[in-house]
């Protein structure tokens, strides 16, 4: 009995030895691990045909030289503004060159009202980072509007905005002097609206004129052009929807190259309320060749606002005690 338990234990020792060293064997055996591995596999291979078909491609593109689609580059859009300076005008044009900040490919044309450039907006270009020319010509006394007098009066900014188009024609219109067939649009930008981003994406594509609406103008929500079948087939406006050209300044983009094809296209500054659009429109396009934008014309991307005159009552008083502010900061 004593003997067969001893034989029983060794039996016991010599089996689970036996289990521990086949255990052990398999501890460093590599497992049979194709199916786990197959799906990294297909990933990585694919991976990498991807990856050399892309090297394949870029090669082929610098061996021709240049990007695949050989197209003229989108037209440049010149925005003319006219401005005169007033206690808000830096803060205007700070507003609105950081608008133009963000719109690609835009030449602004500033033109101001005065007898020569001065420094304020001469440095607020200079420090814009935008591409731009500044210019001037004051408007004659008797065609300015004098202190009380009502709005509507007299124009504003013609002269400025025909001096842009003179520019224009000089710099971009010499025969050959295309700037390699560069195309462009013109829009005229008073210093004091809001202008959406999406509006001179809308303009870019400009053939001849392009319209939109204007929202809080002409003593409405919006003014905007009709739109029927693709066609402006009248317009939505409160005031004289008789006129040629029934549009705001801030409603209409032209196209360059019909400028340049019409030479002696400009604003008059004599034509009645209400019709300078007009004397310019006139002479470039009809009704029905008009090209609506901004989803023909059911969107609103630029707002006919105007800044409150600042009152200087404090500022005045101050003065006369000699405590006035210091005129060595430019506001
Ligand atoms: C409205 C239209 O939106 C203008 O496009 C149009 O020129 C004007 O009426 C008009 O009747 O002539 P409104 O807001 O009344 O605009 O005019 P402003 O914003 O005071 O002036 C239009 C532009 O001309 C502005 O860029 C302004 O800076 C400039 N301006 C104004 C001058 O260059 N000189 C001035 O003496 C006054
Ligand atoms: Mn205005």
């Amino acid at each position: 009995m004593r003997l067969k338990l001893k034989t029983v234990f060794v039996l016991y020792f010599l089996v689970s030895l036996l289990g521990l060293i086949y255990a052990l064997m398999q501890l460093g055996q590599r497992c049979d691990c194709t199916e786990h591995d197959a799906p990294k596999e297909r990933t990585i291979s694919r991976l990498r045909g991807e990856l050399r078909r892309l090297r394949e491609r870029a090669k082929k593109s610098e061996v021709a030289g240049q990007p695949q689609i050989e197209s003229s580059p989108p037209p440049t859009i010149f925005v003319i503004t006219p401005t005169y300076a007033r206690l808000v005008q830096k803060a205007e044009l700070t507003r609105l060159s950081q608008t133009f900040l963000h719109v690609p490919r835009l030449h602004w044309i500033v033109v101001e009202d005065s007898q020569t450039k001065t420094p304020l907006v001469g440095q607020l270009l200079a420090q814009s980072g935008l591409s731009y020319t500044h210019l001037h010509v004051a408007t004659a006394r008797e065609r300015k509007l004098q202190e009380g007098d009502p709005s509507w009066l007299k124009p504003r900014g013609v002269e400025q905005r025909n001096e842009g188009l003179r520019w224009l024609r000089e710099d971009r219109g010499a025969p050959g002097d295309r700037r390699g067939g560069q195309s462009g649009v013109v829009y005229f930008a008073d210093d004091d609206n809001t202008y959406s981003l999406r509006l001179f994406e809308e303009m870019r594509s400009t053939r001849r004129v392009s319209v939109w609406p204007v929202g809080l103008v002409g003593g409405m929500k919006y003014e905007k052009p009709v739109v029927e079948g693709g066609k402006v087939v009248r317009f939505h406006v409160g005031w004289r929807p008789g006129r040629p050209f029934p549009l705001d300044m801030a409603g209409f983009a032209v196209s360059l190259e019909l400028l340049l094809a019409n030479p002696d296209s400009r604003f008059d500054g004599d034509a009645p309320t209400g019709f300078l659009e007009s004397s310019l429109l006139q002479g470039l396009v009809t009704a029905d060749q008009l090209e609506p934008k901004a989803d023909n014309c059911s969107k609103v991307l630029v707002w006919h606002t105007r800044t409150e005159k600042p009152k200087m009552k404090r500022e005045d008083a101050l003065q006369a005690q000699g405590l006035g502010s210091d005129p060595a900061v430019e506001v």
